[in-house]
């Protein structure tokens, strides 16, 4: 996790950092810290938000045209002033900020220390920045790109760092592997960072770094990139951002999450962009287009993923068993990775990821790779490391999400995926055309219904008051509806800190009914219209053991109003349809109670935007 920030050119660094380290926040906010180099080397950091460093920074020397920032997630050390990020070498001179991991971090240290290095921190950072020095001294006369390369072939594990050295003023050193870094390239000058957010309001021109390259980057000088291990020239392949400033402010909302909720009916329409007419009758998706044999051949698809995107691969196996069906397992990517699992080049393995940096994801995509599957990415950030890497693919078009809670990243995921499900369902001839042809009506008014759920933000800011001082909450749902009451209570969890769990309605009475009484709120999505008099007799049983049923219904429901205590009426849509809208009141829900109970929305505690440590 962490972000990572640097500028040399001839502008002031320090406020470019600092609006660069903002942006980045989402990415972890155990501290903060910059080093400025102007003749001298100055590092400033703190622990907690970029905001306490600024506090911290605002009466000191913050001159200087080349810095490097960092917004930190612990890995290894708390966060505290000294574990904060950049470290700097014994004699001073070399400044580094890291994102990842240092996998042999206690070996190096071990055989530092015997030549004398000592540590001030307990960081795996520091001691790259000791190994730094370390070959420095032991090749004389090296430039620096060459020496931290040289560094680099001696560590295991995953990085992107940036370094500066005050004897090489100028110039800034970036390498990664596993973890993301782009270049964005403007005039005399550059820009390094862990995502394009920081970039955007100065220069469209970027360069993804690929894995296993180091780049230097000097003003006026063309940019160098070489690769780690053979050392080999690289052609930098520039390319031009698509993204806008607007996208990254909160426009007028209290915070991202909510704004992004708000943005779920647009970011719907695009993703469903050219992508199906449901006035023509057709639903096309590049990526499958343009693997049309694999996936006319597929036995199997393999959906690896984590968090809320995992949620979003549980719907498509219903989506894909139902309507195409063809088989689908969906794992946690984390597992996967481990469990030497059986996957063949009869196989599509689906990756889904809003950020395409999780390196859970990445790493269960490369074994997949390894085994010979078709690897697909269902990702949303452009450019990211799993859009990069995979074979195909289709982006969901949410545009930056912020918040750390996920919102319109899930429902564009659901989208997607609901397009790839109808899609081979046509071409394996396993729907009717009846049946597509009202999938596809119904599914292109689905922004239109969103924008409908959002009306009932008020109901629900009431219900949220009633049960904002619950420890602990259980939701319920059958069906395409299950993962939702697993994502309702993920959003729950991560931003209130309620305890809250996600269950199959059914599967209630073998072991969570036990915890039902009158002080456990009961979130029990209805909207299925199969198994629905099943539904009505779970919400039943929480009512016999005085649970508090907020039951989420279809507009004119009557039997689950007579028994619930409040219900939350959203559109009738068709049933494989109905996650898009039975999410929204849950995203909603969450928010308001997070709200009420004081809790920081779009930075929970703990938690980064982007998984890039496994
Ligand atoms: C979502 O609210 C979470 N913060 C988290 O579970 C997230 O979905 C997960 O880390 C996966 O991230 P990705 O989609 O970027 O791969
Ligand atoms: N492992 C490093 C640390 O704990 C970097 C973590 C990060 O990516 O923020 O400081």
């Amino acid at each position: 996790m962490c972000g990572i920030v640097a500028y040399t050119g001839p502008k002031k660094a320090y406020p470019i950092l600092i609006k660069g380290l903002q942006r980045l926040e989402y990415r972890g906010y155990d501290s903060a810290g910059v080093a400025l180099l102007n003749g001298d080397i100055r590092v400033y950091k703190r622990k907690g938000k970029v905001s306490e460093l600024e506090d911290f920074a605002k009466d000191k020397n913050l001159s200087g045209s080349v810095g490097i920032g960092h917004t930190r997630w612990a890995t290894h050390g708390k966060p505290d002033n000294i574990n904060a990020h950049p470290h700097q070498s014994g004699d001073g001179n070399i400044v580094l900020v890291h994102n990842g991991i240092i996998e042999n971090y206690a070996v190096l240290k071990e055989a530092l220390s015997e030549n004398g290095h000592t540590f001030k921190s307990e960081t795996d950072t520091e001691v790259l920045v000791h190994l730094i020095e370390e070959i420095q001294n032991q090749y004389n006369n090296l430039p620096l790109e060459e020496v931290v390369r040289v560094a680099l072939t001696k560590v295991i594990g995953a990085y992107a760092i940036v370094v500066i050295d005050k004897k090489d003023p100028d110039k800034i050193i970036a390498a990664r592997r596993q973890s993301p870094l782009v270049i964005g390239i403007g005039e005399d000058e550059y820009y390094i960072a862990s995502d394009a957010t920081p970039i955007v309001e100065h220069t469209k021109h970027v360069v993804y770094l690929g894995d296993g390259e180091i780049a230097s980057v000097e003003p006026k000088k063309e940019l160098q990139i070489k690769t780690i291990d053979e050392n080999e020239t690289q052609i930098p392949a520039i390319q031009e951002l698509d993204m806008k400033i607007e996208q990254l402010e909160k426009g007028g909302y209290d915070y991202f999450m909510l704004k992004e909720i708000h943005e779920q009916p647009k970011s719907i329409a695009d993703c469903m962009r050219g992508r199906i007419s449901a006035e023509d009758g057709w639903v096309l998706l590049g990526g499958v287009e343009e693997q049309a044999k694999k996936f006319a051949e597929a036995e199997r698809i393999i959906i690896a993923s984590c968090g809320t995107s995992w949620h979003a691969g549980l719907i498509a196996e219903y989506l894909i068993e139902d309507l195409a069906r063809l088989p689908v397992e969906v794992e946690y990517a984390s597992e996967l990775r481990y469990r030497n699992p059986i996957i063949t080049d009869k196989d599509i393995v689906l990756a889904i990821s809003q950020s395409g940096e999780t390196a859970d994801t990445l790493a269960a995509l490369q074994i997949a790779k390894e085994k010979g599957a078709l690897i697909y990415g269902i990702v949303n950030a452009v450019g990211s490391s799993i859009a990069r890497m995979t074979d195909a693919g289709s982006y969901i078009h949410a545009g930056p999400e912020i918040g750390v809670a996920s919102t319109k990243a899930f429902t564009g995921q659901v989208t997607l995926l609901t397009l790839m499900a109808l899609s081979l369902a046509k071409k394996r001839g396993t729907i009717t055309d009846e049946y597509f042809q009202k999938l596809l009506v119904e599914i292109e008014k689905i922004p239109g219904k969103v924008e409908q759920v959002m009306k009932l933000n008020e109901q629900i800011e009431y219900i949220a008051g009633e049960i904002q001082h619950a420890n602990n909450a259980l939701y319920l749902g059958r069906g395409y509806n299950f993962p939702i009451a697993l994502e309702g209570a993920l959003k729950l969890k991560e931003i209130s800190y309620i305890h809250a769990e996600g269950y199959p309605a059914a599967e209630m009475k073998h072991g969570p009914i036990a915890l039902i009484d009158e002080n456990m709120p009961v979130v029990v999505i209805c909207t299925n219209k199969s198994a629905y008099e099943k539904i009505i007799s779970n919400v039943q049983e929480v009512k016999a053991r005085k649970g508090m049923v907020i039951a989420i219904v279809t507009e004119g429901d009557k039997e689950i109003k007579k028994i619930a205590d409040y219900t939350i009426e959203i559109p009738d849509t068709e049933e494989p349809l109905t996650p898009l809208l039975s999410v929204i009141p849950l995203q909603l829900l969450s928010y308001h109670i997070a709200v009420m109970r004081e809790c920081n929305v779009d930075q929970p505690r703990n938690l980064a935007k982007s998984v890039t440590v496994e």
